[in-house]
């Protein structure tokens, strides 16, 4: 019998697929998440592996888990695996893409609107026992209306938003990304255009991109400089596509009006970052993905990639299909 070790609890959907497959499962029993020692421990007992984004599946780890059939990440972004490494030693690696893309569309909207509304802001006035009149001139927010939507990497999560954007705001979108999207074009008369230029003409930034090199940082001192004053940011991808000294910076002299942010670098963010105090950010621990339903689909998917690995068959979410060959 195969044995599947997971790393976090997930939800029943994917236990239960598992084991009605037939499979030993075996799920880290603690809140709190195996040191990198612990997961090489159980990992090394194991035939699959079910593994978070915070797991750092490194070159070290997959050549001392070279009996691993098949890895399944719980999340479509897989930049915590050695993929290279994974596709040497043969082991084919799963994520989960599509069932996630509605929910993390969704906070990245979530969290340009209350952005946009000071609506953290507003709210901490009254805890604080601030509110003491109406005010005219207090927390002025963002028209969205008829303004222009820059999405960076217009993946299936990137046109989600903008077409939420477009639906409810009439948002003009450009985008950036490595590849033209001609269908999109037409159907949301979107227009590919340089980084440059998306950072010079949008009013709402929001990133969708998956990290590697070519994504690092690329938001950092230059870039916030070349964006509107009046622009907001939403990164919902990874908080290592912004530099967060730049982005403080860039927030606490008015470079930029404001920021929303499911991601963060590190993770999990202490709470005496100076970031949070800043009133005009809007910051959530990487949640875009949790509801009830969504993560409930993951689970199921991260199962059924498992499953389809130990059979060699072909991944529902295959990041390296290149292993077969
Ligand atoms: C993912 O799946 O990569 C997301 O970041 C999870 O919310």
């Amino acid at each position: 019998m195969d044995k599947v070790f997971i790393s976090r609890r997930i939800p029943n959907k994917g236990i239960e697929t598992l084991k009605n497959a037939g499979l030993e499962v075996k799920v880290w029993g603690s809140a709190i998440p195996p040191i990198h020692e612990e997961l090489l421990e159980m990992t090394a007992q194991a035939d699959a592996l079910i593994c978070m984004l915070s797991d750092k599946i490194d070159s070290s780890f997959l050549k001392k888990n070279t009996q691993l059939k098949v890895i399944s990440n719980y999340a479509v972004g897989f930049n915590n695996i050695d993929i290279s490494t994974a596709t040497e030693l043969g082991i084919p690696i799963g994520n989960t893409p599509d069932v996630l893309t509605d929910a993390t569309a969704d906070h990245a909207f979530t969290l340009m609107l209350a952005v946009a509304r000071k609506i953290l802001d507003s709210n901490r006035s009254i805890v604080e026992n601030k509110w003491k009149n109406w005010e005219p001139m207090g927390f002025l927010g963002q028209d969205l209306r008829g303004r222009t939507l820059g999405i960076v990497g217009m993946g299936r999560i990137g046109q989600e938003m903008a077409r939420l954007c477009q639906s409810a705001f009439d948002m003009k979108i450009i985008y950036f990304s490595n590849t033209s999207k001609p269908e999109i074009d037409k159907k949301m008369q979107a227009k590919k255009v340089s980084f440059e230029e998306l950072l010079e003409q949008s009013d709402v930034i929001s990133v969708h991109t998956s990290l590697n090199e070519g994504t690092k940082s690329i938001f950092n001192k230059e870039a916030f400089h070349k964006m509107k004053k009046s622009a907001i940011f939403i990164n919902t991808s990874r908080g290592e596509v912004h530099d967060e000294i730049d982005l403080r910076e860039a927030l606490g002299s008015g470079i930029i009006w404001g920021a929303g942010l499911d991601v963060t670098n590190p993770e999990p963010m202490s709470a005496d970052n100076p970031l949070l105090s800043l009133p005009n950010v809007v910051i959530t621990p990487h949640i875009a993905s949790a509801t009830v339903d969504t993560r409930a689909n993951m689970a199921l998917i991260a199962a059924q990639n498992i499953i389809k690995g130990l059979k060699k068959e072909k991944l529902i979410g295959f990041v390296n299909p290149q292993v077969y060959k």
